[in-house]
């Protein structure tokens, strides 16, 4: 795999961040205060990022700053920023076929991708693929699909998950109140069951019985009490939560949950969204587990940056009919060379990257615990990585506040992180990162850790 430059801006292929301006500068607050005029007011932005162009882990704001990016676009350039490879294969595509409709004719790349996806699924049955653009259309999809093979209407989902916002994924989804305020009622039939907490507990006491507590929860409330399994098409899970705090579930937790699956005829659908494409030093988080789901929903990670989504199944599953469902822009030619040059790229290089990193990173903050009073768990695997900030190492008491300061701090040292959940900070850079932007970041949040610590 040779890198091709052609046509690439690498003035910014530098390591490290370099700050020329004070936070906002003057260009990104210009920018800031139109976007605030005229973008709707539902996006939420932490600070004033106001990019201009990317290479590898690295950003270049509109004011000359250069920033380390351990945020990716949410999880999404999962090969950095404007790779040559990702770039030379959107533009080698995009001058010869840019759109036709998959679900109306046909063209090779989208056969290629759907091959490739298939043969990285776990499990020994053939595989079908449908593809959409985003997250939420791929649990869309899962959804209907999970409804229409087993011809049963009602879903599990999980507290603090996260699916997307349409309105069939937003049922899903349980992560915030605001999400859903203002909106009217959901969709019929859905059921949230308890995630298994290694930290603090499925309900908040004994971590060590996490897993055995949230499935007594399904076998015992929700099966004898609320929803007859037999009633139930699908369970949906990310098998570490994102959204929710960069969480993830115990390895016999997910186990049995398939063998529950299995036992009642229902479509276990492995949400991969975030987690999947590599990110944690394997194809899917599911993989640590041994996971064989009937559906996986894929997108963020899986084009480096172009929309594109998928979901996976085995092919006995996906049975629906022509013109029970379709996109009109899933699996767009352009998205699709993206996602092949991508797939390329993670499979020789970065997933490996990936898991060699976060080793790293885990031993760079073992002694974080100990050293930091407000840092209550690290967990996560690969480069999916969450620290979970506390008041208090013994009441665990959540501190949003300090989460929220860490953060803006840390912009202003020239380091892009993101929240998750109610008081976490998650490390989700591109899997290209090396030792020394690795480093950079430990060192970073390490001072930022302190800092917080000694204004308390
Ligand atoms: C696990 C998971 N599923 C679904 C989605 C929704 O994806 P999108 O924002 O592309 O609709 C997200 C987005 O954060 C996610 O993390």
């Amino acid at each position: 795999m040779q890198a091709i430059e052609k046509n690439i801006d690498t003035s910014i292929a530098a390591n490290l961040p370099h700050l020329i301006t004070s936070l906002p500068g003057p260009k990104a607050k210009a920018l800031v205060d139109q976007d605030h005029a005229i973008l709707s007011p539902s996006y939420t932005r932490d600070y004033p990022l106001a990019a201009k162009k990317g290479y590898g882990a690295m950003v270049e704001d509109v004011d000359g700053n250069r920033f380390l990016d351990f945020a990716a676009g949410i999880a999404v350039v999962s090969t950095g920023h404007c790779h040559p490879n990702v770039v030379h294969a959107i533009q080698k595509q995009a001058a010869e076929l840019i759109h036709m409709s998959g679900t109306d004719f046909y063209y090779p790349n989208l056969v290629e991708l759907a091959q490739k996806l298939a043969s990285i699924a776990p499990g020994a049955e053939a595989k079908r693929v449908y593809f959409g653009n985003s997250g939420a259309e791929g649990t869309e999809a899962a959804i209907k699909l999970a409804r229409y093979h087993t011809k049963r209407d009602k879903m599990i989902a999980f507290y603090s998950s996260f699916h997307g916002r349409t309105m069939g994924a937003l049922s899903m989804t349980a992560s915030r109140a605001v999400q859903r305020k203002g909106f009217g009622s959901l969709l019929g039939g859905v059921f949230h069951a308890h995630y298994p907490n290694t930290y603090r507990g499925t309900f908040g006491n004994n971590p060590e019985h996490a897993s055995a507590d949230a499935l007594d929860y399904i076998e015992n409330t929700l099966f004898k009490r609320i929803v007859d399994p037999e009633d139930v098409a699908g369970i949906i899970i990310e098998p570490i939560q994102g959204e929710g705090g960069y969480l993830p579930a115990p390895a016999d937790f997910l186990k049995a949950l398939q063998a529950i699956c299995r036992k009642h005829g229902i479509m276990l659908i492995a949400d991969e969204v975030q987690s999947g494409m590599g990110r944690t030093g394997k194809w899917w988080a599911g993989d640590h587990a041994g996971l064989e789901p009937d559906i996986i929903s894929t997108a963020k990670g899986i084009a480096s940056g172009m929309p594109l989504s998928a979901i996976i199944s085995r092919a006995s599953v996906m049975d629906w009919k022509p013109g029970a469902h379709a996109s009109t822009f899933g699996g767009n030619p352009v998205a699709i060379a993206a996602s092949l040059a991508t797939i390329d790229l993670l499979e020789h290089q970065y997933i490996e990257n990936a898991a060699k990193m976060g080793e790293h990173i885990f031993k760079l903050t073992a002694d974080w615990r100990e050293r930091h009073k407000i840092v209550g768990d690290i967990r996560g695997k690969g480069l999916m990585i969450g620290i979970e900030l506390v008041r208090d190492q013994k009441t665990k008491e959540r501190a949003p506040d300090l989460r929220n300061r860490i953060v803006e701090m840390a912009f202003h040292k020239g380091l892009l992180i993101l929240g998750a959940g109610e008081n976490a900070l998650r490390f989700c850079p591109p899997l290209l990162i090396d030792e020394e932007q690795a480093e950079f970041a430990v060192r970073t949040i390490d001072a930022c850790l302190t800092a917080v610590e000694k204004s308390m």
